[in-house]
């Protein structure tokens, strides 16, 4: 049975929500497997917008499963707002959610040690991260002393571990200058609240890893949903400046504990420009009016921090490298009817370094800080294209780019999408997404 993954090939916010909610349709399960409420998904339905950031897109369609595997990291509180917000919204939120034991859960420790970290580079670059403490849970987690999973909240060993773990933290983060001398974490309201979100939680809560063993020797239909772009992979990004998890296609296994074969189709999805927030380098970006230009009409503002986005050109060196890592079979090109309007567009197709041209994305970021992007011209286009349905109606010009991204990155280009609601979709016939 046919099993997908959706994987962001840049630095993110490559509007895969939107992808996911067209594919559920196809899916019985949609799997979230990595990261946490650092991501935000945006999703348009029914003319309505909703951000998500932990629950599955597919939690709009009847009838479909939602999982959020032990490869995420879980702040129970904003989990649970979460499912009050669509509760509210009418959106049915009971059997169709499930959620790991095994997700590890991040805790008020988590947040000060990311404020901490992020203070303390303030003079060098600073990773900029979304200060959800996606980082430090992740550090607990493969440290292991100090991790707390989501099933450890159901023993009567919480406490303990709670206790032991906040006496700790309390003295690390004393040590780190958290709140001078007086810094104390306390253990026993913590161990309240999070137990008072343990209970609200419980219904939800199962072993999703047996689950979804069943499900693939029952032939159901998986559709694994990554969070973060491929560049931010933990072991393959431009490291430090990464999250936390692996956000390429190398994190679906481990994330969501599944066999990585059973995965049968990568949908790779790319912004027909790319967008950063947070620091690192960025080869092609553009801190001028063509990044003004792409901001603005690509309302390039973070989900969830409201940051503006760092915007540039198309890299295809960086595609290509990331298309490959997660072996994508088909691109969804993304927000094409931003770059309307523009004389001129360009497309990095390749690197120069030490007057050297490299065809490969560098391995060390000090590399990637200094590369030259070398340049190809395309000329724009000068209409709307957001009311475009069909691939043979777009202007000569936004074709040509389209098929000059796909050519570039080896891999044909199944979708393109010219607007944030679900009409505003060409899915290109002859490929099948
Ligand atoms: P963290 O994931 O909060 O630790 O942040 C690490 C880096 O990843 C920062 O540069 C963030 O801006 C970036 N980041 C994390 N989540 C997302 C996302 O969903 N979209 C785009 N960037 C993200």
């Amino acid at each position: 049975m046919p099993a997908t993954c959706v994987i962001g090939l840049q630095w993110g916010d490559e509007a895969k929500g939107k992808v996911v909610d067209l594919l559920t349709q196809q899916h019985d399960i949609v799997v979230r497997y990595q990261g946490g409420a650092n991501a935000g998904h945006t999703v348009v339905a029914g003319g309505e917008v909703y951000k998500l950031s932990l629950i599955p897109s597919g939690i709009f369609r009847p009838g479909v499963q939602c999982v959020v595997a032990g490869g995420t990291v879980l702040n129970p509180e904003a989990l649970l707002q979460e499912i009050d917000g669509l509760t509210a919204r009418g959106v049915q939120v009971g059997k169709n959610l499930m959620i790991s034991d095994r997700a590890h859960v991040i805790f008020p420790w988590h947040f000060e040690e990311d404020r901490l970290m992020t203070d303390q580079g303030a003079d060098a670059e600073s990773i900029g991260t979304t200060l959800r403490g996606i980082g430090p849970c992740y550090r607990d987690k493969v440290g292991r002393s100090w991790a707390i999973r989501l099933g450890d909240m159901y023993r009567a060993s919480f406490r303990d571990q709670i206790e032991k773990v906040a006496a700790a933290k309390t003295r690390s983060l004393s040590s780190l200058g958290a709140g001078g001398e007086t810094f104390q974490l306390d253990a026993g309201r913590i161990f309240q609240q999070y137990s008072d979100h343990a209970e609200r939680l419980r219904p939800y809560v199962a072993d999703t890893t047996a689950y979804l063993l069943d499900a693939i020797e029952a032939g159901k239909r998986i559709l694994f949903e990554g969070a973060q772009g491929a560049l931010l992979d933990i072991d393959h990004g431009t490291f430090p400046f990464v999250t936390s998890s692996n956000s390429s296609g190398a994190g679906v296994a481990a994330g969501a504990g599944v066999p990585g074969r059973v995965v049968t189709k990568v949908v790779g999805i790319l912004k027909a420009y790319c967008t950063r927030v947070g620091g690192g380098p960025f080869p092609t970006e553009q801190d001028n009016q063509v990044g003004q230009h792409i901001r603005d009409r690509g309302n390039e503002y973070g989900t969830v921090t409201r940051r503006p986005r760092r915007c540039g050109w198309f890299d295809a060196v960086a595609a290509r490298y990331t298309v490959r890592l997660s072996d994508v079979d088909v691109l969804a090109v993304m927000l094409l009817d931003v770059l309307s309007e523009l004389p001129e567009i360009h497309i990095c197709t390749g690197y120069e370094l030490d007057g050297r041209r490299i065809v490969d994305f560098p391995s060390h970021v000090d590399d990637v800080r200094r590369v030259v992007p070398v340049y190809e011209t395309l000329p724009g286009w000068n209409q709307e294209i957001s009311d475009v349905r069909h691939y043979d109606d777009l202007p000569t010009a936004a074709r040509n780019y389209v098929s000059r991204i796909g050519q570039l990155v080896g891999r044909p280009v199944g979708l393109v999408s010219v607007g944030p609601d679900r009409e505003q979709t060409i899915v290109v016939k002859s490929q099948n997404i």
